[in-house]
């Protein structure tokens, strides 16, 4: 059998905030508090979960956050905390002898994560991934495995808004004892010398045996063309050593293979199998592309031979909704919407991405600059650099590496050093990518002059500067233009509602705006390209705002993914596919005069009102043409001409009051694997279908069926409302619903209606898809609360009612380790809890330890287990069926014999234990 992969996303007890936990006054606690499997807490095997909410991932509980002034501006307002979570799951006895892993892909901000009782690992970065190994100390006997995993979320690692929780996957991988080590598979594509398109593919990979004797395994690589093998290789009888790693390279050919191209993103599939007596021990597939890039300190930057101009953005990682804890289809929507607005860049600032963004720009051709989050030379920071450089280097789109932004050493010898010391570590990885950091200011020394391409934030002076000094130096723009708008606001508002115009003239004092930047970038053959600052609205850095703004307004899109006009701006500089865009809308006060915009690529915009016609004016993307207009309701309208020829229109219509609701989802499928999750963008539109610009009405989300609304925004940086809430306000005529289906779902519907208005509803097509495999998760809960009656020499009725305002029969008793009820020798008690079920299954209630002679165990009355042979130590009752929301009645009823010990009863836990 081959590896198995797990998924461990799912059903998540979380608790906010820290955990009380009583202080060691013993020697004997402290003593065993330091061995293995002893760690005790919330960290610990035993803690009561049971009424911690259960959560799935990807979950940021920032988002969950409320906002306040007095927390810190650049993380968004929001205030944080500390918190944790657990998982308690039960392992297949067929996993017995497998080497098991378990990878925390990212969790925020720094983290300790433990299993079964003891610290697996430390994690002080909130991007990188944690992978540690639990072979030694997992339970494959019916005991539950216990993960618990404790966020440390008051940290900070960056000056933007970063989320905390664990917000990416967690995998849980089960390998035979020869297997592939973790990231182990690096595919080199190297173009043949003198040839035009044949290729060698270098293919290393590490094989890990973590058997204590040597073994041997064949390796066999095999590159496909979807399913279609096109080169393959195998290297028989490589002998391991025991518990060691194993590096082996293979050289495979391939001829004419269709370039990966940002315009056509061709990939490749690379199989790596590790084969033992001609049996598949293990096997990992790696998409792999084929393309050619270099950099010209005076032509720029080439892509597969032919110039291109870098056009990127840079990003963080948060989406409205979700905080940073964003779904799969998410990310690949964000990618998409980028790649609609023309640009083919992605600069993943400032830290490294979840995979999924560049699995996403590797299928829809976006060139990645991955990055480094922290500059320094320290042990801890050079293996995160390790994980980055190991994760991500088969993807085709990574073209750069960047080790830095903005560091306050980086034009010092102390810069260069660790610049230095960083490339060193990398290149021992990868030696095929442009290394990168992004300066600031205007001065280029140190560590500027160790990269392959110098990478300069903001100033355009400075590029030039640093040409004229290093004319033999690459350069391109790691962060350009910071202009900041509000997604359908037309007048900038400094002091009052603090909203920012869209016309392309409201930048950061640092900043240019987008045709500024654009012009000095179309002019100069020698700047490599730019990397906005930012695609996407993000939370934190309300710049120029401060409170009550909460969000950025850096973004081309708000953080919704719609649209502001900056993104037409873009796409007219970014494409040449004709395109013309008129703002603002065309909804004002009769008497008014508006200062209309028509943007475009082409060379002549003529604008029409009503029909007729206000003008023809020359058009360039960089000088927009524009128009005042003394309104009138109806219709603005453009015509944008090339040579002459009209070749693309576009319209504003005037809105009437709002009337109905209009859902447009990214996709009206969902698969029903409790993950996906569909985009759901809203609109508030007038009778005729106009979306109403200034609509705010409140919008509700109804389901129906299997799935749950797991957030909601509408891009406005000002809005305080909650995002994990089935409600939002229209910012501007728009807001947006995530939903998630839930696993096994058969149906779903969301309606979505608002006061006064006209409701819509999708149903939404549930695809079968199979169920993620997942270890069973168990809920144990450690019953509490117990109280005792007084011992009656009489057998009493342990199914009599007691009354709810009965405070005094029963004595309240906690259980206490060794210790037993001193006054029960001889005769009959009934000790009684009322804990509330918060998951349906079958139990069994597990006793630590107890002494009596005769038992019968009630759940709701009904008697689910008579104890008729003494017992002495730990028991195991019979199961018992619960519902979950229920308040159960448990009563257990004891019968005791002229005891030989001073006490009887119960002493320690008492756990009401999920059975298999
Ligand atoms: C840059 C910085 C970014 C962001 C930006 C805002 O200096 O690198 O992270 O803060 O300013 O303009």
């Amino acid at each position: 059998m081959e590896r198995i992969v797990m998924n461990l996303d799912y059903e998540w007890r979380f608790h906010r905030g820290d955990v009380a936990v009583q202080k060691m006054n013993s020697h004997a606690d402290s003593y065993s508090s330091c061995k293995s499997g002893a760690v005790v807490g919330p960290a610990g095997k035993i803690w009561n979960d049971a009424d911690w909410r259960t959560v799935d991932l990807p979950h940021d509980y920032y988002a969950e956050s409320d906002f306040n002034e007095n927390n810190l501006l650049s993380h968004g307002y929001r205030t944080r905390c500390n918190a944790w979570y657990r998982k308690s799951f039960l392992l297949d006895e067929e996993l017995e002898g497998k080497e098991l892993f378990i990878c925390f892909e990212g969790t925020a901000v720094n983290a300790e994560f433990y299993f079964n009782g003891s610290l697996m690992e430390r994690s002080f970065s909130a991007y990188t991934e944690t992978f540690f190994d639990i072979t030694d100390r997992a339970y494959f006997d019916g005991r539950p495995n216990v993960l618990a995993v404790y966020i440390k979320g008051l940290e900070t690692e960056g000056w933007w808004y970063e989320g905390a929780g664990i917000y990416r996957h967690v995998r849980l991988y089960a390998k035979n004892k020869m297997h592939i080590a973790h990231n182990g598979i690096f595919a080199k594509p190297v173009l043949k010398k003198g040839t035009k398109n044949s290729w060698t593919v270098e293919v290393e990979a590490t094989l890990e045996n973590s058997a204590y004797a040597e073994d041997t395994a064949s390796v066999k690589a095999t590159i496909l063309d979807g399913e279609t093998p096109i080169a393959e290789q195998i290297l028989e009888n490589i002998s391991v050593a025991g518990d060691t790693q194993k590096a082996v390279l293979q050289k495979l050919s391939v001829s004419r293979p269709e370039r990966w191209d940002v315009d056509n993103p061709k990939l490749y599939n690379l199989v790596v199998e590790v084969m033992q007596n001609g049996v598949c021990v293990d096997s990992e597939k790696t998409r792999i592309g084929f393309r050619t890039f270099r950099i010209d300190a005076e032509k720029g930057f080439f892509l597969n031979g032919r110039p291109l101009k870098i056009m990127g953005t840079c990003n963080h990682q948060d989406h409205a909704g979700v905080g940073v804890g964003v779904p799969d289809s998410v990310q690949y929507y964000r990618i998409k919407r980028l790649k609609e607005m023309g640009t083919n860049a992605y600069r993943c600032a400032h830290n490294l991405p979840a995979k999924e963004i560049l699995d996403a720009c590797d299928e829809i051709g976006l060139i990645v600059m991955d990055e480094n989050r922290r500059f320094e030379s320290r042990t801890e920071v050079l293996e995160y650099l390790d994980i980055m450089v190991k994760r991500d280097r088969n993807h085709p789109s990574i073209i750069f590496w960047s080790l830095f932004n903005e560091e306050p050493l980086q034009n010092t010898e102390e810069g260069a050093k660790i610049f230095r010391r960083m490339k060193s570590r990398v290149l021992k990885l990868d030696d095929t990518r442009l290394l990168v950091g992004a300066m600031n200011g205007s001065s280029m020394e140190g560590a500027g002059l160790e990269m392959d391409v110098t990478g300069i934030n903001y100033s355009l002076k400075a590029v030039d500067g640093l040409h004229e000094l290093h004319p033999d130096r690459p350069v391109i723009g790691s962060e350009n233009n910071s202009a900041v708008s509000t997604r359908g606001c037309y007048v900038t508002d400094m002091e009052g509602a603090q909203v920012l115009n869209n016309y392309d003239e409201e930048t950061v004092k640092w900043g240019q705006l987008v045709r500024e930047t654009w012009d000095f970038t179309r002019k100069r053959d020698y700047f490599a390209g730019i990397f906005i600052w930012t695609g996407f609205d993000y939370r934190g850095e309300p710049t120029p705002f401060t409170w009550p703004s909460v969000s950025s307004q850096f973004g081309i899109m708000d953080t919704c993914g719609f649209a502001k006009d900056s993104f037409y701006f873009n796409q007219a500089c970014f494409t040449s596919k004709p395109m013309v865009h008129i703002l603002p809308h065309w909804t004002h006060k009769k008497g008014d005069t508006v200062r209309v915009m028509a943007v475009s690529n082409c060379d002549e915009v003529e604008l029409f009102l009503n029909g007729k016609s206000l003008g023809r004016k020359p058009s360039d993307v960089c000088e927009t043409a524009e128009w005042q207009v003394e309104y009138v309701p109806g219709r603005i309208s453009a015509k944008a001409y090339r040579n002459g020829k009209c070749v693309a229109k576009d319209e504003q219509r005037t809105a009437g009051k709002p009337y109905a609701i209009r859902l447009m989802p990214e996709a009206s499928s969902i698969m029903n694997d409790g993950a996906d999750t569909a985009i759901i963008n809203v609109a508030v539109v007038d009778k005729k279908g106009i979306v109403v610009p200034y609509a705010d009405n409140l919008i509700h989300f109804d389901i129906e069926g299997d799935g749950y609304v797991r957030g909601v925004g509408n891009g406005d940086p000002n809005s305080h409302e909650l995002d994990n809430v089935p409600y939002r306000q229209a910012f501007c005529g728009l807001c947006q619903a995530l939903i998630t289906s839930k696993l096994g779902a058969k149906t779903l519907k969301l309606r979505a209606w608002g006061e006064g208005l006209e409701a819509a509803e999708i149903i939404f097509d549930v695809s079968d898809v199979p169920a993620p495999l997942c270890p069973k998760n168990v809920t144990n809960y450690i019953l509490d609360g117990f109280t005792m009656s007084a011992v009656t020499e009489e057998k009493p009725d342990a199914t009599a009612e007691i009354a709810d305002n009965d405070m005094n029969s029963f004595t309240p008793i906690q259980f206490v380790k060794d210790v037993f009820q001193s006054d029960f020798r001889n005769g009959w008690r009934i000790y009684r809890t009322r804990p509330k079920a918060i998951k349906d299954g079958e139990y069994r209630l597990d006793f630590l330890r107890a002494r009596f002679a005769y038992g019968e165990i009630y759940v709701d009355g009904t008697l689910v287990d008579k104890i008729e042979t003494p017992v002495r130590g730990g028991y195991v009752s019979k199961p018992f069926t619960v519902k979950a929301d229920t308040t159960l009645d448990i009563r257990i009823l004891l019968n005791v014999q002229n005891e030989r010990f001073p006490a009887a009863g119960i002493s320690g836990r008492v756990e009401m234990k999920e059975t298999k």
